[in-house]
């Protein structure tokens, strides 16, 4: 049983990394879940993760100098791939390797959850979400932010990548929301799985290097990412065949 989603918006700051540890905190209540940094020229799971200074990274992976089990780390309930912060890192990193990292690890596990970057602009930035079965959009509730959430739609959808669901962060207008998320439901394939607010917690929790479902369970915004959690519907299928799939993924030519 697995399924690989791409957590992904059209801008940095969103709460991409955010977002992405907590619902694999959430799904691991009930799942095997396996977090990857797939944000490899901008990598930070590492910091929301307490894994700062380990040695071993998806970086080297990617450069041919590690075997991806060196460099799986098992931290709050789930099995998490950092991505090294170096410049040096990131050029000597060969993206088209991330296939086979994501299919060595799909055959030992239920869900994947990939931290994508913000852009679509090169092949090592769209790989994570060609690559993934469906996508987990997490917006800001602006016009903006909607418009490039819709671009990476478009572009997701275009490789076959369906969309999961949308997520609205970093909330500030309670009246507000529910209108545009209403409103967002007619453009975007995927239904609102929940809505989270502006919250120092979040941000503490970031401060102190741990997910905020480790820093602060019983918070008002964990309990909202619980409800994603709960409201995804994951799809069972043949861990083989998945990482047969994403073995032969084409990678598109650079943008
Ligand atoms: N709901 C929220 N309330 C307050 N701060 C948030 C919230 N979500 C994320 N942040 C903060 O915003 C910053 C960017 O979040 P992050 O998850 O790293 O975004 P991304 O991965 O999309 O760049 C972090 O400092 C994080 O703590
Ligand atoms: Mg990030």
């Amino acid at each position: 049983m697995v399924e690989a989603f791409a957590v992904a918006s059209g801008k940095g700051g969103t709460g991409k990394t955010t977002t992405t540890m907590a619902l694999g905190m959430a799904l691991a209540e009930e799942y095997d879940v396996t977090v990857i940094d797939a944000d490899t020229g901008m990598a930070n799971v590492l910091f929301h993760a307490g894994l700062a200074d380990v040695e071993t990274t998806l970086h080297e992976v990617l450069a041919g100098n590690a075997a991806v089990e060196e460099a799986v780390y098992r931290r709050f309930g789930m099995n998490v791939v950092p991505c090294g912060t170096s410049l040096a890192g990131f050029q000597e990193a060969e993206p088209s390797r991330l296939r086979d990292v994501v299919a060595t690890l799909a055959e030992g596990t239920d869900i994947i959850l990939l931290d994508s970057p913000a852009t679509l602009g090169s092949r090592s930035a769209v790989l994570p979400i060609v690559l993934a079965d469906r996508l987990i959009v997490v917006l800001q509730p602006t016009i903006p932010s909607l418009s490039d959430g819709l671009k990476v739609q478009e572009y997701a959808t275009t490789y076959g990548t369906d969309v999961a669901g949308i997520l609205f962060n970093r909330v500030t207008d309670d009246a507000a929301i529910d209108d545009i998320a209403h409103k967002a439901e007619r453009y975007f394939e995927g239904e609102t799985l929940s809505t989270i607010k502006e919250s120092e917690t979040v941000r503490a929790a970031r401060r102190a290097g741990k997910p905020l479902l480790a820093y602060a369970p019983d918070s008002p915004p964990a309990a909202a990412y619980e409800q994603a959690a709960s409201a995804l519907t994951i799809q069972s299928q043949d861990p083989n065949v998945v990482a047969d799939r994403f073995r032969s993924t084409v990678i598109p030519d650079e943008q």
